[in-house]
């Protein structure tokens, strides 16, 4: 399928993926990623190809801006109150996130670094049979950054879900990927989402994601 937005086209090739697995979304800034993912939302239309069917997902955006300052446990009980009761959601997602410990703070006054944390967490907890996650792991330190990669392999693997994740941390991606969705082509101008792949991460796939070493 593809999509033009003013000067760019992007062309998605087709593939498979099944549950308890993570796709990772690997391309240069401006190669369509997020394009990419906001079609598999529903948010934006394909202009021809397949028809994406109505997925049942749960999606955290790249850019989080908060709407209304609300308390973090306030945000929390409004949207995802039945995950937070549930003991194996605690253990696997807020404790290791820290969540406990922000839940009388507004949002609006949240740390890009907490306000990513409690996305995440709210994005998990959501029911839904699919997680898409834009650069999960942007404006964390490098230990949260592992902390919220494990989070989301435990919580795919043990929910049996699906995941698909933008990110731009070669260490974070290569734990996270079961396959991986390559970019190429010119960014901002002309790009390819090629099928979801098994990874081997050698350094042909450094290069051909414009990550030269
Ligand atoms: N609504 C829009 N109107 C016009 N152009 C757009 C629109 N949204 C995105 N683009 C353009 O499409 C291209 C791909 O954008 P996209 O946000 O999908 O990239 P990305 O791979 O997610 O990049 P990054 O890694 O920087 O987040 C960019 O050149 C962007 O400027
Ligand atoms: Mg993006």
């Amino acid at each position: 399928m593809t999509k033009m937005l003013r000067e760019f086209k992007l062309q998605v090739i087709e593939g498979e993926f099944t549950n308890s697995q993570i796709i990772v979304m690997l391309g240069e800034s401006g190669s369509g990623k997020t394009t990419f993912m906001r079609m598999l939302v529903g948010l934006s239309k394909p202009d021809s190809g397949v028809e994406i069917p109505e997925l049942h997902v749960s999606y955290k955006n790249q850019k989080i801006n908060p709407k209304r300052a609300t308390k973090v446990k306030d945000l929390l009980h409004e949207k995802i109150r039945d995950s937070c009761t549930l003991p194996q959601f605690v253990t696997d997602v807020m404790k290791p996130l820290q969540i406990e410990q922000l839940m009388d703070q507004e949002i609006t006054k949240l740390s890009g670094g907490e306000l990513q944390k409690v996305a995440l967490c709210v994005c998990l907890g959501k029911p839904a049979d699919i997680n898409l996650m834009d650069e999960p792991s942007a404006y964390l330190d490098s230990e949260q950054r592992i902390v919220a990669a494990k989070v989301i392999k435990r919580f795919v693997l043990h929910a049996k879900k699906t995941a698909f994740v933008v990110e731009h941390d070669f260490i974070i991606a290569s734990y996270l990927a079961d396959k991986v969705i390559v970019y190429e082509g010119k960014s901002s101008v002309d790009c390819i989402a090629n099928s979801p792949v098994f990874v081997d991460w050698d350094e042909s796939l450094l290069i051909s994601t414009g990550y030269h070493i």
